[in-house]
């Protein structure tokens, strides 16, 4: 793992990271997903490059939570495989075969990835700053101190340094979910996950949280997977969108190309819907 994820990108060029060098961050071959009799995911393929931010668009029910899942390790694919940083992530090659990777090793592959969910999920009994130096003490065996003083950096970063000292829920949902941004990106993880992060905040605090992410994009080199429906936020940040539908890719580009010009039917008649 590159200590330097999440660098300001004015450093970048000081400091050779291999987040940065567009090499491939995410590869899902031929992944197979079903629940039951229901084939949620079908044969897919994709992959994300380091330092891009790829957006997941496409209607509910199509699979796009269940793509995030599989790669937090919340789920197994039944078939295919999924690589992160060129390794496996739930297999494990031993003696030139692929076989089901150990606990271990997941926990080791996973540690590059960090997720926001549409749900806080902030530890309640927990104060700000502890929230966000709880993972990096224990489990990345960081020094207090220094776990501390990079929550404080985080906290400035999505402005909130003067909550550190609260409880969760003396801060409003927006403030929360800005938090969880900042407790993801205290494990310096390569690739941030975002699923519909500002679906259950009131509508006066998404922009707030949306602010956040854009300056994160613009000015980290963390690379991002997100999946939204606030279509002017994915046209800024993205520079690539999916679109999602049962199950596959159905078409893909940049945002001008997506969001403008659609290939297919089924874009046009979802982007009508949500735009
Ligand atoms: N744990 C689960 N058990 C059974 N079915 C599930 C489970 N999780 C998701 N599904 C089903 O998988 C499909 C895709 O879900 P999801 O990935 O959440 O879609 P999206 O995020 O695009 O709305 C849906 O039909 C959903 O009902
Ligand atoms: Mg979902």
């Amino acid at each position: 793992m590159s200590a330097d994820s999440n660098h300001p990108k004015d450093h970048a060029g000081e400091t050779a990271n291999p987040a940065v060098d567009g090499t491939e961050l995410i590869r899902f071959d031929h992944v197979t997903k079903r629940f039951g009799t229901n084939t949620v995911l079908d044969s897919l393929d994709f992959t994300v490059s380091s330092g891009k931010h790829v957006t997941l668009i496409g209607p509910s029910g199509s699979g796009k939570t269940t793509i995030l899942r599989l790669l937090m390790t919340l789920l197994k694919p039944d078939e295919g495989t999924i690589k992160v940083g060129g390794e496996y992530l739930t297999h494990e090659e031993k003696g030139g075969k692929l076989v089901p990777a150990g606990e271990k090793h997941i926990r080791e592959v996973r540690k590059n990835i960090g997720m926001v969910f549409q749900q806080f999920n902030l530890f309640p009994n927990m104060k700000v700053l502890r929230n966000i130096t709880e993972a990096p003490v224990h489990v990345l065996g960081m020094e207090k101190d220094a776990a501390e003083e990079r929550a404080r950096e985080l906290l400035d970063l999505v402005g909130l340094t003067e909550h550190l000292d609260k409880y969760p829920t003396q801060l409003s949902g927006g403030q929360q979910q800005r938090v969880a941004i900042a407790r993801a990106l205290a494990m310096r993880p390569q690739v941030l996950l975002l699923d519909e992060v500002t679906s259950a905040l009131d509508p006066e605090l998404v922009a707030g949280v949306l602010d956040v992410l854009r300056d994160i994009a613009h000015t980290t080199d963390i690379t991002m997977l997100c999946v939204t429906h606030e279509m002017n936020f994915a046209r800024d940040i993205s520079d690539d969108v999916l679109m999602f539908d049962a199950g596959r890719v159905i078409e893909s580009g940049s945002p001008e190309k997506i969001f403008t010009e659609p290939e297919h039917e089924r874009t046009r008649e979802f982007l009508s819907a949500v735009l």
